[in-house]
């Protein structure tokens, strides 16, 4: 796992970019398909921001590209502005040239959510492997929407979430937490670790002890993120507020400071 401590949200949202790009532009360049994992959130706006600034002024094509949800709300109506389908259309791939036909996400207002995630969980599967796969934290530790205590193991499902990830995510509905829908669909953690390259951004205060539980504390359930350990190909990028309960931060910075100019992320 590389962590990789950053000024400002802006570096991160460019490293964040870099990795996306090389994953489009290698999986292009050799079958003319790539698979892409988006999250939604406020985490990943700015890598988002910049890949559409890539697209617009330096010609980085996602002709070939399609992407993948991680997660959704279950019985939002299609089309809701807060269903995660709609915030991806409006934050990146829209503006990317991606039409809605190759985005697909967990069909979150289907009128049988447990069959919905086992379809998401099989087109996955038959799609292939996810190239890289954009990744945020919830202050608890949660991973899409795997709360605390999902399995390590666990594929595309239900969940229910927890009283603290309904308020936080209630500024989204206009600060009514009543709003907020209970239910989910996510991709699992054991769904998430079949992805090539895991990009996980956290910026902001707010994140750093779910942060250092993630890439420090034990393997554990209690916080779904630390299954990042379990990856061969993990990027953690974090803002220095984020990665401020880091113990190893010195080592990180001196990783970075040290790296081979061929290395890659
Ligand atoms: C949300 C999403 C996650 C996201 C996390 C952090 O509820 N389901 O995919 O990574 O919680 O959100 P934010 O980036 O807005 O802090």
């Amino acid at each position: 796992m590389e962590v990789v401590l950053l000024p400002t949200p802006e570096d991160c949202g460019r490293v964040v970019a870099d990795a996306v790009q090389a994953a489009v532009t290698s999986g292009l360049g050799r079958t003319g398909r790539v698979n892409v994992g988006l999250a939604t959130g406020s985490s990943p706006l700015l890598a988002y921001r910049e890949l559409i600034r890539r697209h617009r002024d330096e010609g980085l094509s996602f002709a070939g590209v399609q992407a993948f949800l991680l997660d959704e709300y279950v019985g939002l109506p299609a089309g809701h502005p807060e269903s995660y389908r709609e915030v991806i259309r409006r934050e990146l791939t829209d503006a990317v040239g991606l039409d809605p036909a190759v985005v697909h996400g967990p069909d979150g207002s289907a009128a049988d959510p447990l069959a919905a995630a086992l379809r998401y969980e099989e087109q996955l599967v038959t799609a292939g492997p996810i190239a890289v796969q954009v990744l945020g934290i919830g202050a608890n530790g949660h991973l899409g929407f795997n709360e605390p205590g999902s399995s390590l193991a666990s594929r595309t499902r239900v969940k229910t979430l927890t009283e603290q990830t309904r308020s936080d995510n209630a500024r989204f509905f206009g600060g009514d937490v009543e709003a907020v829908p209970r239910h989910v669909l996510t991709q699992g953690l054991g769904t998430i670790l079949r992805a090539g390259h895991l990009v996980l951004v956290a910026t902001g205060e707010a994140k750093a002890a779910a942060l250092a539980a993630a890439v420090e504390g034990p393997l554990s359930a209690s916080c779904p993120a630390s299954v990042l350990q379990l990856h061969p190909h993990v990027t953690v990028v974090v803002d220095e507020s984020a990665g401020s309960q880091l113990e190893r931060a010195d080592h990180h910075r001196y990783v970075l400071a040290h790296k081979l100019a061929d290395q890659g992320w």
